[in-house]
Parts: C-alpha cells; structure tokens; sequence
C-alpha cells in the first residue's frame, strides 16, 4: 500500500493566514500542519508517499519536508494544476506512483491520533477475499454545520447513504478525510463529473463503491479538521497542544 496526503486548494476560509502560504504549513500548536498526516502515515507503516499540492507552495513543502528521512519514509511531490479541482482530481496524480496498489489518503489538514493499523489490516483482509473495496472513516459530532460530508449508517455499522454538506444531515457522523482504496479508485475517478462546486468531490467516488456494496466504514473518537475555519484552526491548535502535553499525540 501507498500512501498519498492532499495538500492543495487555496484555503480562502482561512486568509489572510492563507494569502502568501498553503494552510498546510500553517502551525499548530508546535509543528507545521502537515506533519500530522506524515506522522500518521509513518505510524501505519508507509514506505512511500506521495504529497500532492499546487504549484506555487510545491518549493515551499520541499524546502521543509525534504526527502522524507525526518519521517522514516520516502516523500514525492506532484503539482495539481487546478488547485481547487476537487481532491478526487488530485488522486488522479497518484496513479502512476500507487502501481496497481491500494492507496491510503489523508487530507493535509486532518489531525487524529487514531491507529490506523487495525483497521488497513481489515482492509487488506476484504481485498484478498472480495479482490474489491474501500474504506471511510467516520466520527460523531455534536453539529455539522453543512462542513462535512455525512455518513449514514445502520444499526450493523453498514453505510446506507454518504451526502456531501447536505443542509439535513441524515445522522451525526461526519466523513473525515481518512480514506483507503483499491487500485480502481482511478477507474472511478475517470468516471466522476464535477458537482455544484465545480469539483471532483470525493464523496462521489466513495458512493461509487458504495453503490457496488463494497464500501467499508469504521468510527474513530477524535479528530480534528484544522483547516475548514479560523475557529478550527484555533481549536486545533487547543486540542492538539492538550494531547501531545498528555501524551495522547
Ligand atoms: O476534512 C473532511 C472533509 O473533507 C469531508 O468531510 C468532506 O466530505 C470532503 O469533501 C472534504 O471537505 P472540504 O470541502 O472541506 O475539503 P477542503 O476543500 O477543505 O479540502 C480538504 C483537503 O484537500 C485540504 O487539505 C486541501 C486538499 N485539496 C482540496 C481541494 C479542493 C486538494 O489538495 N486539492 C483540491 O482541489
């Protein structure tokens, strides 16, 4: 498996912190954010991962990140020439990189400290049976303020329904930016047409695994989406210091 974390877009939610920097290099608590996702990815086990962003912040992330050493793995850069093209136009990138393997994604601003490992381990057991699959992941939360996609699930934990930002939630699970896919994701991404916003949104290439029951989704207990508000940055930057000083992060 490869790993690929998102960290393009323009974060115009977040300016001016965002105006001569990418989100994603904004601090919280006392690293960059993107070494969250890079830590996490070390945590599960990656070799190799690819960090996609646009090309005016590309140097910027070089600069910091460099090889990868710091992080025990091995880094790649990829440009995404429309940085607001929808993070399933960015996966498109890694295609070449994944070769046939499955990929596991995290988003540039997510910040969890859950251990993936089980849960990629489940994955890969379905794959070897059903040769098929993806995985969600999901947290509840108190209100959802149409910022999140949100997963519908039943009583078994099956997903019955996933709605980009729907102005009526169907349940209090919000879809974070976790995702693990098989080697179609980039059959599926071809397939996909741009939603309201002028996207390739990612919740559509999970309802295409979904529509073929072949979607998995599995529920963490924190998480934190550093980059959608100036109060979640805030609050980002609160929980996070709190964990790593109780040794939770
Ligand atoms: O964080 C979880 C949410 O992420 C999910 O609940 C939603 O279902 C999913 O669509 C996404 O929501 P947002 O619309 O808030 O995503 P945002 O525009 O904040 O971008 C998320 C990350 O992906 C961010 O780190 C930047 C990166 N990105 C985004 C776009 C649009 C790219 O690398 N390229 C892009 O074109």
């Amino acid at each position: 498996m490869k790993g690929v974390i998102l960290a393009g877009g323009l974060a115009t939610r977040l300016r001016p912190l965002t105006a001569v920097t990418n989100k994603h290099l904004l601090p919280v608590y006392n690293k960059p954010m993107i070494y969250y996702p890079l830590e996490m990815m070390k945590r599960v086990g990656m070799k190799e991962v690819l960090l996609i962003t646009s090309g005016g912040h590309v140097g910027d992330f070089a600069n910091l990140l460099l090889s990868g050493e710091e992080f025990g793995l091995r880094l790649y850069y990829a440009i995404q020439q429309n940085p607001t093209g929808g993070i399933a136009d960015g996966l498109k990138l890694a295609e070449e990189f994944a070769q046939k393997e499955p990929i596991l994604v995290i988003l540039g601003d997510n910040i969890f400290n859950f251990d993936l490992t089980a849960s990629i381990k489940r994955f890969e057991d379905t794959i070897a049976k059903d040769k098929k699959g993806a995985m969600v992941f999901g947290v509840h939360r108190e209100t959802l303020a149409q910022q999140y996609g949100v997963i519908e699930m039943d009583a078994g934990g099956k997903v019955i329904s996933i709605e980009e930002k729907p102005e009526k939630p169907k349940s209090d699970i919000a879809q974070t930016g976790i995702y693990v896919y098989d080697n179609r994701a980039f059959d599926f991404v071809r397939k996909l047409i741009p939603s309201a916003r002028g996207q390739l949104e990612v919740t559509d290439l999970n309802n295409m695994y979904l529509a073929e029951k072949s979607l998995l989704c599995e529920l963490i207990d924190w998480w934190v989406d550093a980059g959608t508000s100036h109060d979640e940055l805030l609050q980002a930057n609160v929980q996070v210091a709190e964990f790593v000083k109780q040794g939770k992060l």
